[in-house]
């Protein structure tokens, strides 16, 4: 495939297959994440694989009660940003946002993978570290499985505290990047929404 096609087909999946993910293909991901260009070469990160449900299940709740907390504090963004769409859809994608559920995905993947930045050894350590999980997010769709980016539920950093305490890296050097759920697809990658606006509008030639 032409690689602009690669690229404009990974879209981010919420909906998994029950089908486990091979753990030869768990390295891949990190192997293709340490891969990635980083400040100095300092490789300021860490990947946490959790198959451990439970430990999901924690991180989920966490998620969702910090996704609802943040979107419900701008209601009134959501409503300006919806105003176009008829009653009904704007009325389900406003509760979906305020009450977290939109982001109750999270522990129905097979794998979770934490991305954690050692905000200590460098200054670019969340650039390094965000740059690594996108090349992790490229071999997950090379290697047909689906993943999303997620972060919005810890956005608050008390949350992303709680999310390193389940895991068991509550050190203060550690921050927690993405929170990447990852499994075979069981929704169409490919669907229309979510296209992005017309690239001459993001470039200004100077
Ligand atoms: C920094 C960052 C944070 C994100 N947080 C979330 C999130 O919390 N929940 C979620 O469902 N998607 C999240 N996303 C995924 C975006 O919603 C998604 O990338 C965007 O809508 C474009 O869709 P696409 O990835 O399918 O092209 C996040 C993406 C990034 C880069």
């Amino acid at each position: 495939m032409d690689f602009m096609e690669f690229l404009k087909s990974r879209r981010s999946i919420r909906k998994y297959k029950e089908k486990p993910v091979e753990k030869e293909k768990i390295k891949k991901l990190i192997e293709a994440a340490v891969w990635a260009p980083n400040a100095e070469n300092d490789q300021p990160w860490k990947f946490i694989v959790i198959n451990d449900q439970h430990k999901m299940d924690l991180i989920q709740d966490v998620s969702v009660q910090g996704a609802a907390d943040f979107f419900l504090a701008q209601k009134e963004h959501l409503q300006e940003k919806f105003k176009k769409l008829d009653l009904k859809r704007r009325k389900k994608l406003i509760l979906g946002f305020t009450t977290g559920e939109f982001f109750a995905f999270i522990n129905t993947a097979p794998v979770l993978i934490v991305v954690l930045a050692d905000i200590k050894k460098t200054p670019y350590a969340v650039a390094s570290a965000s740059a690594a999980c996108e090349n992790m997010l490229l071999m997950s769709h090379r290697l047909g499985l689906g993943a999303c980016w997620t972060v919005i539920g810890a956005v608050d950093k008390t949350n992303r505290e709680k999310v390193k305490k389940i895991i068991g890296y509550d050190d203060p050097k550690w921050d927690v990047v993405a929170i990447v759920p990852v499994g075979y697809p069981d929704q169409d990658p490919s669907r229309k929404s979510r296209m992005r606006k017309p690239v001459e509008e993001a470039i200004d030639w100077q």
